[in-house]
């Protein structure tokens, strides 16, 4: 008999071991939004006067943001998830720092603040992040700067960080982004804060709108204009400080939405979720596979829609995930792949090249691993084509030091045979700290 899901002690630094589980039954408060925490940060630095941030996630990726904008000046308190109060120091209050601004693993962090800091004239930055981030596309983001104005130097013709930016006067521009990414989206956005004129994105496909939300909520004018899926925003707006309240993050709950489908005699109550349709893709699809989620509380807070999700056991079928409903739940595709090794049938991903410049290739990842747990995947250059229903067995994987990919495989060996050991778990605390802590309390009730 299966016992329930163990995590035992790490043999090595960062190893850990996790047996099936019998089920997942309880209630889980979903930590701060990811997206959301960082632009709180953000707007709350450049805004004037007092901005109140409940619920922030205190994950890596929102710690670099705060500490890049302690580094420009911003007194920024510790951070905790009741309560911070930030003192914004205006849009162009920024100062000039005399270290390197470090982004650590966070994109988020890296691109907005680009956008942010090209506009503050006659000051000067240098920015990085970590191995990984350094090796991530910048040029989505430095090339439509630029073309606004401006001075932006960097290894590979300025494509990859470490970055080194003049701060200085810049002019809103129309850009027709090639990629469907809330990040370029959000970074001239920010920039044209600062842009004479008026600045305006169009992307082939609309990504989290959670800018234009706060943005709007802070005092900025900004038009949105849905189906021509253009943004924008008229320089020189002002931004006063607001008070944030952050919902769950989606992408977090999303390992526990799989998990209670695929682990027999599971219930599980996710409270306080973000349903942001921007980002709501995830439960689309779970539905269409046959998930049994509902949803209760629905309610509106600080501008963005939150409810308290239900989600038990349930037969899932294969299912066709591609064209504009990938941004809708870009980051959510590798737990989706891990629901689809176990679901009847055969499920497609396609349009979703855009993985492949993540935190690792995510693509690649989830692949290589889920074979090696036995599942059937053939990659395509722009997604994953799986074959469900073939028992996993666990063995030994690898996170590729992706948070995402970690917490993927933890699902996935809850639900398969034997043990899995996990090498690199430990970077789950990039967005979402207590999520071990919270899988040894889920499965705990039902040993
Ligand atoms: C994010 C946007 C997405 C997402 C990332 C967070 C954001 O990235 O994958 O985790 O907060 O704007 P892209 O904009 O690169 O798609």
């Amino acid at each position: 008999m299966v016992t329930a899901a163990v995590l035992t002690t790490a043999s090595s630094a960062d190893l850990l071991t996790l047996s099936p589980a019998r089920g997942l039954r309880g209630q889980v408060n979903i930590p701060g939004d990811k997206s959301i925490s960082h632009r709180a940060l953000m707007l709350g630095s450049i805004a004037e006067g007092e901005t109140v941030i409940r619920g922030l996630l205190l994950g890596e990726d929102p710690r670099s943001t705060a500490a890049c904008f302690r580094a420009l000046g911003v007194e920024i308190p510790e951070l905790n998830s009741e309560c911070v109060r930030i003192r914004g120091v205006g849009l162009d209050g920024l100062q000039e720092p005399a270290e390197v601004l470090d982004a650590g693993n966070s994109g988020t962090t890296l691109r907005l603040m680009l956008g942010i800091l090209a506009g503050q004239r006659g000051r000067f930055f240098a920015v990085t992040g970590d191995r990984s981030l350094r090796s991530r596309p910048m040029g989505r983001v430095v090339e439509p700067l630029r073309q606004m104005g401006a001075s932006i130097w960097g290894r590979a013709g300025g494509t990859l960080a470490p970055l080194a930016v003049q701060g200085g006067s810049l002019k809103g521009i129309h850009y027709h982004s090639p990629v469907a990414s809330a990040q370029v989206k959000s970074c001239l956005l920010l920039a044209g804060l600062l842009a004479e004129g008026t600045t305006q994105v169009t992307e082939p496909a609309l990504s989290r709108d959670h800018s234009e939300r706060m943005l709007r909520a802070f005092g900025a004018e900004i038009h949105v204009d849905t189906a021509a899926k253009t943004v924008a925003v008229v320089g020189g707006s002002r931004l006063v400080g607001q008070t944030v309240q952050v919902p769950g993050d989606i992408s977090s709950a999303a390992f526990w939405l799989v998990a209670a489908s695929i682990v027999p005699e599971s219930e599980l109550l996710l409270r306080d979720v973000g349903l942001n349709p921007t980002r709501t893709g995830v439960l689309q699809v779970l539905q269409e596979m046959g998930a049994d989620i509902s949803i209760e509380n629905r309610r509106e807070v600080a501008g963005e829609p939150l409810g308290d999700l239900r989600v038990r056991s349930a037969r899932l079928r294969g299912c066709s995930i591609g064209g504009d409903l990938i941004p809708t739940l870009i980051d959510e595709i590798p737990v989706l792949a891990v629901a689809a090794a176990f679901a009847e049938g055969i499920t497609v991903i396609r349009d979703a090249a855009e993985l492949r410049v993540k935190e690792s290739d995510r693509l690649a990842a989830m692949a290589q691993e889920l074979s090696r747990m036995g599942a059937q995947v053939t990659e395509y250059p722009d997604g994953l084509e799986i074959r469900g229903g073939i028992p996993l067995q666990g063995t030994e994987v690898d996170s590729h030091a992706d948070h995402r990919i970690a917490m993927s495989l933890m699902v996935a060996a809850l639900a398969a045979q034997g043990s899995t050991t996990l090498r690199g778990a430990d970077c789950a605390r990039i967005s979402y700290p207590d999520f071990l802590p919270t899988l040894q309390r889920l499965t705990a009730s039902t040993s």
